[in-house]
C-alpha cells in the first residue's frame, strides 16, 4: 500500500539503514531492499508468527541484508541495540492488519468468517477478544466499544453482551457479531457498513494494545534517526492518524522534527480502486532535524 509514495518520501539509497517496524509479509521491505541494493540493510520487526515466516521466504534472497526480529515495534530501540545500530536512515509504520492476517479465518479479525473470538496479532499476547467480551464488566466493554471503536450503540451492545453470556460465553465471531445486529436498532443497520464492524475494531485495538504502542513508538522512535533520517506512519483510522498528526506536530514545535507531509498523502484513484482496503489509509512523514 502506497509504496511509491513511501520509497519516495524515504529516498531508499545504497548503504543505508532502515527499519520497517510492521514487516507483515515483507512487501515494503522488499521494495527497500531493491533499492538499496547493493548494500542497504533492512532491520525487520513484526510480532506476528506466521508474517515472520511469511516475510523470511520472501526476502530470503537479501542474505545477511535483511534482519528480521520477531519484536513489538516499541522495542525497536533495543532491537537496534542489539544489532550495534545507533542510527538509521529511516523508519517505517504500515499499521493495521496484514491480508494475511485477514484472509485467515481462524484468527478472528474477519466478522465474515465464523471463527474463535482470537484477534491476537502477536500469539504470545496473554488476552483473546473472547476473554474480554466474557470478563469485563458492562461498563468496561462500553468503554471499550466507546474509546476504541467510537461506537454510538455502546451501551446498548455491552448491555446485549451482558445478557447474551448469562446464557454461555460467546465463543466466536458469528456469535458476537449476531450480538450487534441485534443491539443495533435496525434503522441504523448500513447498507456499506456492517454494524458489527466498528465493535470488532475496538476489541482488536484493545486486544493488541494499538494505539499504546502506537503513542510509545511515536514519542521514541524519531530519536532512532540521523540527521535528516525521515519517519513514515501508515494509518487506517481516525484514532491512529490523530496520534500521529498530534504527536508530529508537538515534536515539531519542541524543534525535533520537521513535518514533510503537511496533509496526509492518501492512496491514488487506482490504487483504491485496485485494493479497496486502501481507502483510509493516510501516510505522515516527518523528518529529523
Ligand atoms: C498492514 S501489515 C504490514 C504489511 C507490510 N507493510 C507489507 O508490505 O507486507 C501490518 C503488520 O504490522 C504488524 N504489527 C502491528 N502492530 C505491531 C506491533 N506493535 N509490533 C510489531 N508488529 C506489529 C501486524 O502483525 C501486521 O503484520
Amino acid at each position: 500500500m502506497l509504496v511509491e509514495e513511501v520509497m519516495t518520501l524515504l529516498n531508499c539509497q545504497p548503504g543505508c539503514v532502515y527499519v520497517d517496524g510492521t514487516l507483515g509479509g515483507g512487501g515494503h521491505a522488499l521494495e527497500i531492499l531493491r533499492r538499496t541494493s547493493p548494500d542497504g540493510t533492512l532491520i525487520g520487526v513484526e510480532w506476528d508468527d506466521e508474517a515472520i515466516s511469511e516475510a523470511c521466504n520472501a526476502l530470503r534472497e537479501f542474505g545477511e541484508r535483511a534482519k528480521i526480529f520477531r519484536e513489538n515495534f516499541i522495542h525497536i530501540p533495543s532491537v537496534l541495540k542489539s544489532v550495534k545500530i545507533e542510527q538509521v536512515d529511516g523508519i517505517l509504520l504500515d499499521l493495521g492488519l496484514s491480508s494475511l492476517q485477514l484472509a485467515k479465518g481462524e484468527r478472528g479479525f474477519s466478522f465474515k468468517e465464523e471463527s474463535p473470538l482470537d484477534m491476537r496479532m502477536d500469539q504470545r499476547l496473554a488476552v483473546t477478544a473472547a476473554d474480554l467480551v466474557n470478563r469485563l464488566d458492562e461498563k468496561e466493554l462500553e468503554d471499550t466499544l466507546t474509546e476504541y471503536g467510537e461506537e454510538r450503540w455502546a451501551r446498548r451492545i455491552a448491555a446485549a453482551i451482558v445478557q447474551e453470556r448469562e446464557k454461555g460465553p460467546v465463543q466466536t465471531t458469528q456469535a458476537l457479531r449476531r450480538i450487534v445486529h441485534q443491539a443495533v436498532p435496525r434503522r441504523f443497520h448500513s447498507r456499506k457498513i456492517d454494524p458489527a464492524t466498528r465493535a470488532f475494531q475496538a476489541l482488536r485495538i484493545r486486544v493488541n494494545n494499538e494505539l499504546e504502542n502506537l503513542k510509545g513508538i511515536s514519542e521514541t522512535g524519531w530519536k532512532l534517526l540521523k540527521k535528516g533520517g525521515r519517519i513514515c506512519i501508515i494509518s487506517f483510522h481516525s484514532l491512529e492518524d490523530r496520534i500521529v498528526k498530534v504527536t508530529f506536530r508537538r515534536l515539531e514545535r519542541e524543534g525535533g522534527l520537521r513535518i514533510i507531509t503537511k496533509k496526509p498523502i492518501v492512496p491514488s484513484e487506482e490504487e483504491r480502486k485496485r485494493n479497496p482496503r486502501s481507502r483510509s489509509a493516510k501516510l505522515r512523514c516527518a523528518e529529523k532535524v
